[in-house]
């Protein structure tokens, strides 16, 4: 019988790991901000009532993502096609034209093609019942999410 052996040992290491990633003396409290955490993204002014806006459609592209992984995860297609169609074109064009406006046009063409993205996997598993070219998509389609997050942020405009 090893059980008995085995476990408190198991318990030791997992202790000892959880002990070493525990922050001591308060974590980064008082360090200086490492270099890399320096913003240079670029600023795009908004009211507090637009950034909520768009904040929103964001989160609803999140949510979206979560309810796709998950349909698939499930084999449910029916699912899937319309979490997907929760963020499509349809969903951009609800945003207000003055908020659109105020993008620039690299950052237009992002958020465009995030929802032609969900739109083309809302179409195709309609039909379709294979996950992995679903899944494909909606990976170049968060390329989308990754690029624009790295370039852009939202600021108050006073
Ligand atoms: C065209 C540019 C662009 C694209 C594409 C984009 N985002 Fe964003 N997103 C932003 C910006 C800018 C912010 C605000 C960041 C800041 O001000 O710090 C943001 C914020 C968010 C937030 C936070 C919202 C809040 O409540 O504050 C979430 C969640 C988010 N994005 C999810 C996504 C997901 C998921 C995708 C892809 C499906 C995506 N975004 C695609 C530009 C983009």
């Amino acid at each position: 019988m090893r059980r008995p052996v085995f476990f408190p040992v198991l318990a030791l290491l997992l202790s000892t790991t959880a002990f070493a990633q525990m922050p001591t003396g308060g974590g980064n409290v008082g360090k200086p901000m490492p270099e890399n955490a320096r913003d240079n993204r670029q600023i795009i002014p908004l009211t507090e009532a637009e950034r909520s806006a768009v904040a929103a459609e964001m989160r609803q592209m999140l949510a979206s993502i979560q309810s796709i992984t998950d349909g698939l995860s499930r084999d449910d297609m029916q699912a899937v096609s319309e979490a997907a169609s929760k963020s499509g074109m349809a969903m951009m064009q609800g945003l207000p034209p003055q908020i659109r406006m105020k993008f620039p046009a690299a950052f237009s063409q992002m958020g465009m093609a995030s929802h032609k993205a969900f739109d083309q996997i809302a179409r195709e598993t309609k039909t379709g019942k294979d996950p992995v070219p679903v899944l494909r998509q909606l990976s170049t389609a968060m390329q989308n999410c990754v690029a624009c997050h790295a370039v852009y942020r939202f600021a108050p405009t006073n």
